[in-house]
């Protein structure tokens, strides 16, 4: 597996992420910040990335672990902390590190894994050395919270293959260059569960030049009951199943979310 799916490969994915229109208006902030305040300092987050929803914790006066594999979203992050008080400063610790056996030295009540980076494990090694690697880390009785997207049947038989769709709004950054984004699913294998995709990135520069950019990378889709019998083999009791970070029941919408809420068993 590429380590890093991509976010250090591509020096322009974490240089943009932060601007990308659907990011900015990801609406889980509020759910993974309220799971942090009930459980308690100290929370640990996986695949952290820029600190997106790490920083809104650290600003509610919870200490937070974020543990990325890349070094480029964690330098990000780390400018975007530089920017806060020294109070909330002090409550962030970064490791960059392999989700599939990261040591933090520390104990947590509460770990998450918000906006997916837990699809980026392509084999279920992978994904059973991830949640051994949490659950070690967690205190007894600590929870898990996994966040995935529900595969859209239709979406798997129908979707479309080796075309660009979904063309985005424009977004500026800082420095004036325009950028829409595109995607495209490059191969799918429903044998394995893993599909190739990438972003395309169109990037006008101030001075009329264009660049073509792309982020091409993996991921494995999980099926709930899948995802149950994971999670419960790693030593997990599932608690909850939510199709939204409103915490409405799985099911409830087609295909929402699949988010886990499991406790581990001591
Ligand atoms: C879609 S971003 C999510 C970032 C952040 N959680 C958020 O909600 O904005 C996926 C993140 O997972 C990280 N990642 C991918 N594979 C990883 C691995 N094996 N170990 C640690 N981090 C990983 C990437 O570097 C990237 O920052």
């Amino acid at each position: 597996m590429n380590l890093d799916s991509g976010y250090d490969s591509y020096a322009f994915v974490a240089d943009l992420y932060d601007h990308v229109g659907p990011y900015r208006s990801r609406p889980d902030v509020a759910f993974f910040l309220n799971e942090a305040v009930n459980a308690g300092s100290p929370v640990v987050e996986l695949g952290c990335g820029t600190g997106r929803v790490l920083i809104p914790i650290a600003r509610a006066g919870i200490e937070i672990v974020g543990v990325d594999a890349s070094a480029n979203m964690l330098s990000i992050c780390r400018d975007r902390l530089a920017h806060e008080p020294e109070a909330v400063q002090s409550r962030v610790r970064l490791v960059q590190a392999d989700m599939r056996s990261f040591d933090t030295g520390q104990r947590f009540a509460l770990a998450t894994i918000p906006f997916r980076p837990f699809q980026h494990l392509l084999t279920v090694e992978d994904q059973l050395a991830c949640l051994a690697t949490i659950r070690r880390q967690l205190v007894a009785g600590g929870r898990l919270i996994l966040d995935l997207f529900n595969p859209s049947l239709d979406g798997l038989v129908n979707g479309p293959v080796g075309e660009e769709h979904g063309e985005e709004d424009e977004f500026t950054m800082p420095d004036g260059r325009r950028v829409v984004r595109r995607q495209k699913t490059v191969a799918t294998n429903r044998f394995t569960q893993v599909n190739d995709y990438e972003l395309i990135y169109y990037v006008t520069y101030p001075d009329g030049r264009d660049e073509r950019l792309v982020h091409a990378f993996s991921l494995r889709y999980l099926f709930r009951y899948e995802a149950e019998h994971l999670l419960t083999r790693a030593g997990f009791d599932v608690e909850q199943v939510y199709a939204d970070y409103s915490k409405n029941p799985y099911g409830s919408s087609y295909p929402g979310e699949l988010i886990f809420i499991a406790r581990a068993r001591s």
